[in-house]
Parts: C-alpha cells; structure tokens; sequence
C-alpha cells in the first residue's frame, strides 16, 4: 500500500516535470500528415495570404500566439488543444477545439468561421496536434494561456499611455497603430488598431488580457522591460482606440456592451466626449 502512494507521488511529480519543460516537436513526420502540418503552419503564419476567405482584418494568428504558437504563456497552442471540449463563459456552451479555432477567426480574424471539414480547419488543426504531440490531455499546462499583470497601483490611463506608445511602440508598429507592411506584402508589424486589426468582440481587446501580453512580450524582443504600470497603461491607450464593429453587435453599443462585455474594457464607454465602439 505505502510503496504504492510512493509509487502514485513518484509518477505525479514525472508528469509534472515533464509539463513543465514541454517541447513541441520540431521534424515534421514525413507523408500526407507532414504535408497536412506544413499546410496549417502556414496558415497559422501568414492567415490572410493561405487562409483568405475567413479573414476579414491584416492579422495573423503567430501575431498573438508567439513563435508561430509554441512560446509558452502566449496562450501556446500544444497546451490548448488538450483542455477541449470546455465551457466557455463568453457563449455559455461547451465549445469543441473546432468551435474555439472559429472563435479566434471571428474575433481575433474579424473574419468568417472556416466549416469544421474545411482544408483550412483541418490543415490548423493538423498543426496544433502536432505540437502538442506527448502533451497530456485534460491538464492545465503550465504556459498556457497568457500570464495576466497584478492590478496596477493607479487606474490604467490612455493618457499615459500615448506617452509610453510614442516612445516604445510607434517605431515598429506605426504612429497611427496601423502597422507597417513589408515590401513584398503583407505586415511586418502588425495593426494594433484601425479596420485591419482585432474587433471589439476579441479577447485582445480586454485592457488585462492586452497589459499581460504587452508585458512578457512587447516592444518585441524586449520583453519584460515595461513596468506593470507602463503595461497598463499603453493597453489602456491601444485598446480605447477604434477597431472593427464587435459581430455580436445588436444595433446598440449600450444594449451590445450590456449583453457581452465586463468591466476590463472600454467598448461602450464615454471618453473625451465619445462613445468607443459606435465609430464608422
Ligand atoms: C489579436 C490576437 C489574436 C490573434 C490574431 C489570434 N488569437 Fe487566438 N487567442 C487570442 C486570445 C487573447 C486568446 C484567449 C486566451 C485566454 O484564454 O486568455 C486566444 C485563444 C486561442 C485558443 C485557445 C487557447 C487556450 O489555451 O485555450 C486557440 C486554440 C487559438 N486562440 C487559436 C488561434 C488561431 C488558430 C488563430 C488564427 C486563425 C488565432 N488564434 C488568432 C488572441 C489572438
Ligand atoms: C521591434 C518592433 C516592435 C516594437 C517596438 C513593438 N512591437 Fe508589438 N509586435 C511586433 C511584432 C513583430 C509582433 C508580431 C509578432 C509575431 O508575429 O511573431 C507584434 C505584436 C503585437 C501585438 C499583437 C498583435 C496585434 O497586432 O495586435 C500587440 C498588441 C503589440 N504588438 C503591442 C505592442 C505595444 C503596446 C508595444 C509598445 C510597448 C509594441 N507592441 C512594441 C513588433 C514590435
């Protein structure tokens, strides 16, 4: 019996360490599945140029999900693909992997849902079985997700923010937030804000969900050097600037506020005279 619960520890404490320094692979396996992963790779890293009639903005999903969905605590794709089926509060229903893909073409995308037997759906989710290839199902991964910032000693301000955008963001990401192209086409750095980026319905547009992943990640290759406040802050600015129309919208910004967003964002709210979110 007592060899046993050691037994029991003993396993537990492998699983653990073995969560903890999770490597997605890096050689594609050769056949018709290799050429599937390499497809949804691509996809995942230039959507609009691979995965065009689903996507209705300039984004790509390796702008969020970081190192083309394996940096850990950028919500990394071989820790998601075990945690579905799950409930989401955000459409009170359990949402399969295939629901959840749609969710970040919807929102993240301002763009269409791929149908679940699509190429595209099916490339994706070759690429994300893949990386989580030796990953256990049904636990929380250590790095999963993103790692949201404690609440900053004073209330984020957009005010304070422009400061901190004009002197760390703009170089890269454009005074105006709206991205620089590469010469070739598409974005080296992507759109923050304007009618190429995330909509009001993302979860990049929740002010803490911005600040923590501003925080670890941005300016990029810089992570880390902002302070909470300064994270705060600059996600305050980015995320009070307009972008497109949440597709959940009910024909009013007050009643589509009332319906589906909290207290973390500023869609629907009154700011120098305007209400964000019911911009053309
Ligand atoms: C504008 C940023 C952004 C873009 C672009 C984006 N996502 Fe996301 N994604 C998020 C955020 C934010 C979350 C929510 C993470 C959380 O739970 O806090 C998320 C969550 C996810 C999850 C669930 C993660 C988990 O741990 O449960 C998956 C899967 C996913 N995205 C896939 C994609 C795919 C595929 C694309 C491209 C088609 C994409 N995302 C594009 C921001 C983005
Ligand atoms: C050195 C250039 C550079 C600087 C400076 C920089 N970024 Fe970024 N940013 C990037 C790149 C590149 C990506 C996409 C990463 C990828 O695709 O691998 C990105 C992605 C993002 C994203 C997610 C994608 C999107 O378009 O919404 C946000 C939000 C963001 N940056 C905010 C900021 C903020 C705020 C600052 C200033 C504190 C900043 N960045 C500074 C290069 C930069």
């Amino acid at each position: 019996m007592r060899s046993l619960v050691v037994l029991a520890a003993l396993v537990a404490g492998t699983a653990t360490a073995v969560a903890a320094d999770f490597q997605p692979p890096t050689t594609l396996p050769e056949g018709p599945f290799g050429e599937m992963i390499a497809k949804g790779e691509a996809i995942f890293t230039e959507t609009k140029a691979n995965a065009g009639p689903y996507v209705g903005n300039e984004l790509s999903c390796r702008n969020c999900h970081l190192d083309r969905g394996r940096l850990a605590n950028s919500a990394p794709m071989w820790a998601a693909f075990g945690l579905y089926p799950q409930y989401r509060a955000k459409n009170k229903s359990v949402n399969t992997f295939t629901h959840r893909i749609q969710d970040c073409f919807r929102f993240s995308m301002n763009g269409k849902k791929p149908e679940a037997d699509s190429e595209v759906m099916v490339a994706l989710q070759s690429y994300i079985f893949w990386l989580a290839t030796g990953a256990p199902v049904g636990a929380k991964l250590p790095g999963q997700g993103y790692k949201l910032l404690p609440k900053p000693a004073e209330a984020p301000s957009p005010e304070r923010g422009a400061t901190v955008f004009a002197a760390n963001c703009a170089l890269c990401h454009g005074a105006d937030g709206q991205g620089t192209k590469r010469a070739g086409g598409g974005y080296q750095f992507p759109p923050l804000w304007g009618p190429n980026s995330y909509n009001w319905g993302a979860g990049m547009h929740r002010v803490n969900t911005a600040a923590g992943f501003i925080k670890a990640n941005m300016p990029f290759g810089r992570g880390g050097t902002l302070s909470d406040q300064e994270a705060w802050d600059v996600a305050a600015y980015v995320n009070s600037r307009p972008r497109p129309q949440d597709p959940r919208f009910t024909g009013d910004v007050a009643d589509t506020r009332a319906k589906f967003h909290n207290d973390d964002d500023y869609y629907g709210v009154t700011l120098d005279g305007k209400v964000i979110g019911a911009e053309k």
